[in-house]
């Protein structure tokens, strides 16, 4: 969403307040409303594990005791040993802020080699080690590692730092598929050469003891000495653990997990968009990483920005990064987004799904071709459907028997009366026909359902503006039952049915009478850190007066748009997608974006049951 559709929007909904309350909106003042910030937790952190300890050795369970140093410096390799008495049927580590670098497990006991990260002020990090024996019983024990600060690389945002090694870009995994997935990484090429040799290796397990799938890759600079591969032969529906070498030289440890193949119970999708790393802190980022109840992130484009916003400047460096414009410049802003800790850690614990937006690439011709090129170098991606053209992204993911994951594009391939163009349709048509599974998931940049305000719609310049083409989709999609789209760019919290013309005066859409006219749901999960509603109409914080305001407008906005189920207007974060043959549940998770925090909350529950085709509305 550009900046000026977010003034737009702020203006239309004032109009609107005007003409429902009288109410002036006010203008723009120092905040109360954003949440503390903990100095704390400007941690830094690469671990794909982050699983809340639990237990201790008093509880019964085995008796674990660490050892190692309590004292490092960003970068130094920390050799923690782990000694446990009695029956361990699991085991189980939990690494707050402190990226595995290897976790060996030998006759004297167990070896966890961690990397201190680089922390820019002093840093407390924690290491814990849970066994529980074959009844429950849980021990552990934990080890804190005082990091001392050491300068962050030159011209950095706040709160980040590149990480160690050669891979100082993390590793990261995409596009899962039944028997595989894609792995990622860059190296840093010693002496500038032209390739460097590296080993990838999948194993079934976090002490990689099962190796399950390995190989050799050149990174080369061609492609800025970035890699993807595609690991395959594995099972479905499982979580595997996987790291890149370089001589002796291990990445981080990452996680990634396979789709499920043939009947599935259930799937669960994250869902997310607009990452504007100036406009905001990734304590959303932070908290996905910790999760660990995923099959896969849905990144909806917008991951990365190619400007700062002159009114959400919350983490800017100086000198500012210049706009890309170029090549080296594209690739350079995706490896300053990389020395985001929690966008490493968020990228090495899951498979993530990424769709891009106009920040990401620029629709300029022979231009977008090399965008949408380094685009692809540094996110993994499958190959284009359309064999040779980087500029096709529009794909698709099947989980099993329950979701087929269709992933669309509404920026690249517009023609002037249809946005999203003939051979992406004869693509879609096929793609949803084919679908045997009982949902249908479909991923796209844009809000496709109307969004109406007293003199307008809100979002001109995307779906609002082909209304024939919108037409046409929801008319494929009525074809069958329980469809969900996910949407990004606009930057807050929209649930809404898929209504054709839900606002024509003539024929107002009612959900409780109107059912049939819905062809299923669509939910857009606000931005992870990208201005909303608050910070454009008040260039920056809000007072409560004003938040009280935006409150009133997005319950209006429901009022007139009665095919929205749920708006939000303020909250940043992401959604997450508990699919199962009865019902979608959508969880919208939200955290603070203007200071590094720990803190995130559940926003709201929403559900759609299958065969309603209609978000459930609380009575
Ligand atoms: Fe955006």
């Amino acid at each position: 969403m550009n900046r000026h559709l977010l003034r737009s929007l702020a203006t239309a909904s004032v109009c609107l307040l005007l003409l429902t309350l009288g109410c002036d909106s006010g203008g723009g003042a120092s905040s109360e409303g954003a949440a503390d910030a903990d100095p704390q937790d400007t941690a830094t952190s690469d671990a794909p594990e982050g699983d809340a300890p639990e237990g201790d050795a008093s509880s019964g369970g085995p008796r674990v005791t660490l050892s190692g140093p309590s004292e490092a410096s960003g970068c130094d390799a920390v050799t923690v040993t782990a000694s446990v008495e009695g029956d361990a049927a699991s085991l189980d580590w939990s690494l707050e802020g402190l990226p595995l670098i290897a976790a060996e497990r030998g006759d004297d006991g167990l070896t966890l080699v961690i990397e201190a990260p680089v922390v820019t002020t002093e840093t407390t990090l924690t290491a814990r080690l849970t066994a529980t024996d074959a009844q429950g019983a849980e021990g552990s024990d934990a080890i804190t590692l005082i990091v001392a600060p050491t300068a962050p690389g030159e011209g950095l945002s706040e709160g980040m730092a590149a990480g160690c090694g050669p891979f100082p870009h993390g590793v990261a995994s995409g596009d899962p598929e039944g028997d595989s997935v894609l792995l990622w990484t860059r190296v840093t090429s010693p002496g500038d050469a032209a390739a460097v040799e590296l080993r990838w290796v999948v194993a079934a397990d976090r002490w990689f003891e099962q190796i399950v799938s390995e190989g050799i890759v050149s990174a080369t600079a061609e492609r800025d000495h970035t890699v993807t591969v595609e690991a395959g032969g594995l099972t479905p529906g499982t979580t595997y653990y996987y790291r890149f070498e370089s001589g002796e030289a291990r990445s981080p440890l990452g996680r990634t997990r396979t789709a499920p193949a043939g009947p599935t119970e259930r799937v669960r999708l994250a869902s997310m968009s607009c990452s504007s790393i100036f406009s905001g802190y990734f304590n959303a980022y932070g908290r996905l990483a910790e999760r660990d109840d995923l099959d896969a992130v849905v990144h909806l484009g917008d991951y990365l920005y190619d400007f700062v916003d002159e009114n959400e400047r919350v983490r800017v460096p100086t000198p500012e990064p210049p706009d890309p414009d170029s090549q080296a410049l594209w690739r350079a802003r995706h490896r300053y987004y990389l020395s985001d800790p929690d966008l490493r850690r968020a990228r090495a614990a899951h498979p993530w799904v990424v769709i891009w937006d106009n920040h990401d690439v620029d629709d300029d011709g022979d231009r977008t071709q090399r965008v949408a090129e380094v685009f692809r170098e540094y996110v993994p991606m499958r190959p284009p459907v359309v064999e040779g053209d980087p500029r096709v992204a529009y794909r698709a993911l099947r989980f099993g028997d329950l979701v087929d994951l269709i992933l669309i594009d509404a920026l690249l391939h517009r023609t002037e009366d249809d946005i999203l163009g003939p051979a992406q349709w004869s693509w879609l048509t096929a793609r949803l026909r084919g679908a045997p599974t009982a949902w249908r998931v479909i991923g796209n940049q844009k809000l496709v359902s109307t969004l109406f305000v007293p003199g307008g719609l809100l979002d001109p310049g995307n779906w609002d503006d082909y209304p024939q083409t919108r037409a046409r989709l929801f008319e494929l999609l009525g074809e069958a039952d329980d469809n969900l789209i996910l949407s990004g760019d606009l930057h807050f919290t929209i649930a809404a049915d898929l209504v054709d013309r839900p606002t024509d005066p003539m024929d107002l859409y009612d959900p409780a009478t109107d059912a049939e006219r819905s062809v299923g749901v669509e939910l857009l999960a606000t931005s992870i850190s990208r201005g909303n509603f608050d910070e454009q109409l008040c260039s920056g914080r809000c007072d409560e007066g004003n938040l009280n305001i935006i409150t009133v407008v997005q319950q209006e906005l429901a009022v007139v748009n009665p095919h929205i189920a749920a708006a939000e207007l303020i909250e940043h974060g992401y959604g997450v997608l508990d699919i199962t043959a009865e019902r979608v549940t959508a969880e919208l998770w939200y955290s603070p974006i203007r200071e590094p925090s720990r803190d995130e909350r559940l926003g709201a529950t929403l559900v759609v049951e299958r065969g309603a085709n209609q978000w459930t509305r609380s009575q």
